[in-house]
């Protein structure tokens, strides 16, 4: 998507530090008509057969970062369609990117080079729902929205909610682990997922669908293939166990003048509304107003719902079974708040209508940025809570001395899931310049190992990370990682050029890490 700028340049002309491995077969027409044998005509889409919009639907990021010219998009139908085609591909050294919504942060799900896509766009069907326990069977390709959709008519919800509801599938939700707005109420999907059906590259389909709650027979395979981001095999179904809705809904805006007081918050509420409080997510001044020019408000132009100008905000939100007393309790935590001196100015949405007024301010905000200027680079850090908002200080003052605040990017914004401890420090840059990216990479990634944090809480690690991978992870974690990357696809035509970093960068990445854990 290009948000009505440049589209980006190839990733393999952008890319110096990324070589196409010769082991990869460049496909021939005689490897386009095998694939239709395998699916109809139309399922395989061929670049240059398809008008060039629908090419880049698949082959370019959300975000505008990767573009790939890969030669032919493959829309199988079923489990069987998947396992054909890997089989071919594992035979032929075809090199696959497996993709599903196409929002991934990260730049895994466009190939690098010539890599084929397999996507689960019409792998789409629900297979089983069990109303008595909210049990889901359904096929990757399921749009997480409308999984939604379909369980809140029966009460239930997935467990797992994000901002790009609308777009991503569930499959792709697995295979990044995807976190969210309301993982601090549901945990990850390790422990929401019961099972999967997963292809692995040799064609052969690894059916773990299990609705069993407790299975403790072996090992836990499917655990495996959560946020292993295509690189082990290709998921085709998964079995969610979903949620009660809460039907009490309480969403609150609340404003602080410091990250402290925003601690503070979490703390309490944490305290005082500990089986009820769901989201916890907070916006620094500066992104707020980012949503304002970009003119995202729901309804459109009504204005923010606090009015004075206050350094942080955060939207929580709360839900519970009765209505009365969920709203006494709002009502009672905003006043104690205010009583403690935590929060500058608040305000409390309770009808649909509010409720959706008040996230769209949160919910917006990847999109404004990435519309407010041609390029973004984006973070999605962990770091110890109290350490959370002063990368955000720390990047700015950075940026402020190297000159790069004017001539190459407009600001440096902090916003993210504090009940995670997970922070997104967004930069709109002035150009898509592969060098500025790297810089600022070197900075934010050094900072966080600095600080023991993780350079990934939730988006994975795709083509964007692996440099760093090594940052966070010792070596002895990566080499078990390679071990296990042999076992399941020993020919490497998963996803190839993502995840693990080069063995200089692992080095690199090594010694940084080996510093910080010395304190120097
Ligand atoms: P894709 O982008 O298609 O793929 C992502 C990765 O998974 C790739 O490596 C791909 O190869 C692999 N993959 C995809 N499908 C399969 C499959 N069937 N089998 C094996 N591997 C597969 N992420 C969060 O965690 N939290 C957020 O709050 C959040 N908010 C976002 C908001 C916006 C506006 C956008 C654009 C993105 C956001 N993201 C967020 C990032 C993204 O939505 C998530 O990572 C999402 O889980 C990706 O799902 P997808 O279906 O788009 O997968
Ligand atoms: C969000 C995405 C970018 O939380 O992870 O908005
Ligand atoms: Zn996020």
């Amino acid at each position: 998507m290009t948000h009505g700028f440049q589209l980006t340049e190839l990733t393999c002309d952008k890319l110096d530090r990324v070589k196409r491995d010769p082991r990869y077969k460049k496909i021939t027409d005689k490897d386009i008509a095998y694939f239709k044998t395998i699916l109809p005509h139309w399922r395989v889409l061929v670049q240059g057969e398809i008008p060039e919009e629908v090419h880049l639907e698949y082959a370019n990021d959300w975000y505008n970062v990767y573009r790939a010219n890969t030669p032919v998009i493959l829309l199988p139908e079923t489990t069987e369609h998947v396992s054909e085609i890997l089989k071919y591909c594992n035979q032929e050294s075809i090199a696959v990117v497996p993709q599903s919504g196409n929002t991934g942060a990260s730049g895994g799900s466009i190939p690098v080079f010539d890599e084929i896509i397999i996507s689960t766009r019409v792998l789409n069907r629900i297979r089983s729902f069990d109303e008595l326990r909210g049990d889901l069977v359904c096929e990757a390709g399921c749009v997480l929205q409308e999984l939604d959709n379909f369980l809140s008519q029966a009460g239930f919800q997935v467990p797992l909610d994000l901002p790009a509801r609308h777009l991503c599938h569930i499959g792709g939700n697995i295979s990044t682990n995807a976190g969210g707005i309301r993982q601090m109420r549901f945990g990850n999907l390790h422990g929401s997922v019961m099972g999967l059906e997963v292809v692995l590259p040799d064609g052969t389909i690894l059916d773990n669908l299990t609705t069993m709650r407790k299975d403790n027979t072996g090992y836990h395979l499917k655990n495996l293939f959560i946020g292993s981001e295509g690189t082990l095999g290709f998921v085709t179904a998964v079995s969610i166990a979903t949620q009660r809705i809460r039907p009490a809904v309480n969403v609150f805006l609340l404003a602080f003048c410091s990250f402290e007081d925003v601690v503070k918050a979490y703390t309490l509420a944490r305290r005082e509304l500990p089986e009820t409080v769901a989201a916890f997510e907070v916006l620094d001044s500066d992104t707020i107003e980012v949503v304002r020019d970009q003119d995202f408000q729901i309804p459109k132009g009504s204005s923010f719902p606090i009015n004075d100008t206050h350094p942080f905000y955060v939207v929580m939100e709360t839900a519970g079974k009765d209505k009365d007393i969920e709203d006494l309790r709002a009502d009672r935590f905003v006043k104690f708040l205010k009583e403690e001196g935590v929060t500058l100015d608040s305000g409390v949405a309770r009808t649909q209508e509010e409720i959706e007024r008040f996230w769209s301010w949160r919910n917006n905000v990847p999109k404004a940025i990435v519309q407010s200027a041609p390029s973004s680079i984006h973070f999605d850090v962990s770091l110890p809570l109290p350490e959370l908002y002063n990368l955000v200080k720390a990047c700015r003052e950075w940026a402020t001395a190297e000159g790069l605040i004017g001539p190459d990017i407009l600001a440096v914004y902090g916003y993210g899931h504090v009940g995670d401890g997970n922070m997104h420090l967004t930069i709109p840059a002035l150009r898509d310049d592969e060098a500025l990216r790297v810089k600022i990479d070197d900075f934010v990634y050094g900072w966080t190992a600095q600080f023991k944090g993780s350079c990934s809480a939730e988006h994975g690690i795709g083509l964007m990370k692996s440099p760093y991978l090594a940052f966070t992870k010792s070596s002895t974690m990566i080499a078990n990682m390679r071990k296990i990357k042999d076992v399941f696809d020993p020919k490497g035509i998963m996803n190839p050029y993502k995840v693990f970093p080069t063995k200089e960068q692992e080095e690199h990445g090594e010694l940084v890490r080996r510093r910080a854990q010395a304190g120097c």
